[in-house]
């Protein structure tokens, strides 16, 4: 049902991406932001009809802005992000980016296909975290602005070489950011390769509704469509349950605010330092998960056809990442919804898989839509 609703967006989008042409060429500006490794590295403005714009970079195909009104109309960036690519390269690596071959961990980089054994780079204490410090985020993306589209579209592509981050397989990895009238940004992830790997996509955003370097995120009303979340060890890997929210500080089906119950003594937030796991999702209605932020009036829903979202919420800002127009930030002042695949599912075959075959093509699509009430 999910895979359907998300279908007929898309086929909305490339109709009537075809049935207007021409539009375009203004609202997306590419300008260059640098060079990395001999490439150009471009920072693509996209604006659309509404007048409100994101920004994009294809290092790491990053979404570097996202400047939306509040309910008095008032726009401000809800992204962390920087402002040169000097302060992006030498920032934090994650900030808004495509993360891949495997987003999240893989306990001590080591997982087998079909009998052979791959290791990955510890990165993260005894494991794999978001592809080893080399993964997608990192690397140039080539940038096309599709002309063709109704709404601003840029596509960024990257070829991953085979035992890439020690990954089996040349992987031809695409996606296409749609910034549509509706303030929605759709992504489309596809993915194919010529070996047996595993792959798992998501973007690393982190947001401020009250805009990005305004304080902490406590104050956000979070619903996660979720009646399960999957419990990690102090590692953060999966120990393998699946466990009810139910009950427990991790039950946002219905709104509770990120700060609410994050004190409590609860195993899985000493784990994870507050939130920081993966949520099960229902995947029964359009809507995935929501965070409104009441003062500004913003509201953000996020819609997914991945069978999990992680929920993390800035447990390790310090303050020491300095952001667009100079602002800090702080601890827990911004939350990211990953959406994608549960943690070391390599290495849990009961978990959805992760395993891509050659001749597959894996096809994703996750859109963060920003309205006010
Ligand atoms: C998240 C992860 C956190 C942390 C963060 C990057 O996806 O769950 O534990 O590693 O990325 O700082």
């Amino acid at each position: 049902m999910k895979k359907i609703l998300l279908s007929l967006t898309l086929v909305a989008v490339i109709f009537t991406a075809c049935n207007h042409s021409s539009k375009t060429k203004e609202m997306v500006k590419k300008d260059v932001f640098g060079t990395h490794n001999g490439k150009e590295v471009y920072l693509l403005t996209l604006t659309n009809k509404a007048g409100n714009v994101i920004r994009l970079t294809n290092f790491g195909a990053r979404i570097t802005w996202i400047e939306v009104p509040d309910k008095t109309g008032k726009k401000d960036n809800v992204a962390f992000g920087y402002d040169t690519f000097e302060s992006t390269i030498n920032g934090d690596p994650y900030f808004g980016a495509v993360i891949g071959r495997y987003a999240n961990r893989i306990a001590k980089g080591k997982f087998t296909l079909d009998g052979v054994g791959y290791n990955t780079p510890l990165n993260d204490g005894p494991n794999t975290l978001h592809g080893g410090p080399a993964g997608w985020h990192s690397v140039v993306w080539n940038t096309e602005v599709l002309k063709d589209s109704k709404y601003p579209a840029v596509k960024f592509t990257y070829v991953s070489p085979d035992k890439e981050e020690g990954f089996p397989g040349t992987v031809n990895v695409a996606v296409v950011y749609t910034w549509t009238d509706n303030n929605e940004i759709v992504m489309d992830y596809t993915c194919s390769t010529d070996k047996k790997t595993v792959v798992n996509l998501t973007n690393h955003a982190y947001f401020n509704l009250h805009g990005a370097g305004n304080g902490d995120i406590l104050d956000h009303e979070l619903v996660i469509k979720a009646a399960s979340f999957v419990p990690v060890d102090s590692t953060l890997i999966p120990s393998g349950e699946i466990r009810p929210v139910a009950g427990t500080p991790f039950d946002f089906t219905t709104p509770h605010t990120v700060g609410e119950r994050i004190a409590e003594n609860y195993d899985q937030l000493v784990y994870g330092k507050g939130y920081d796991h993966t949520f099960v999702l229902d995947n029964k209605e359009e809507v995935d998960a929501t965070v409104y932020e009441p003062v500004s009036g913003r509201l953000m829903e996020v819609i997914t056809d991945q069978p999990g979202v992680q929920f993390y919420c800035g447990n390790f800002l310090d303050g020491s990442m300095i952001g667009h127009g100079g602002k800090p930030y702080i601890y827990r002042s911004g939350l990211c919804l990953e959406t994608g695949h549960y943690p070391d599912s390599p290495n849990h075959p009961d978990f959805p898989t992760t395993v891509l075959n050659p001749g597959e093509t894996f096809k994703s699509t996750t859109i963060y839509r920003f309205s006010v009430k």
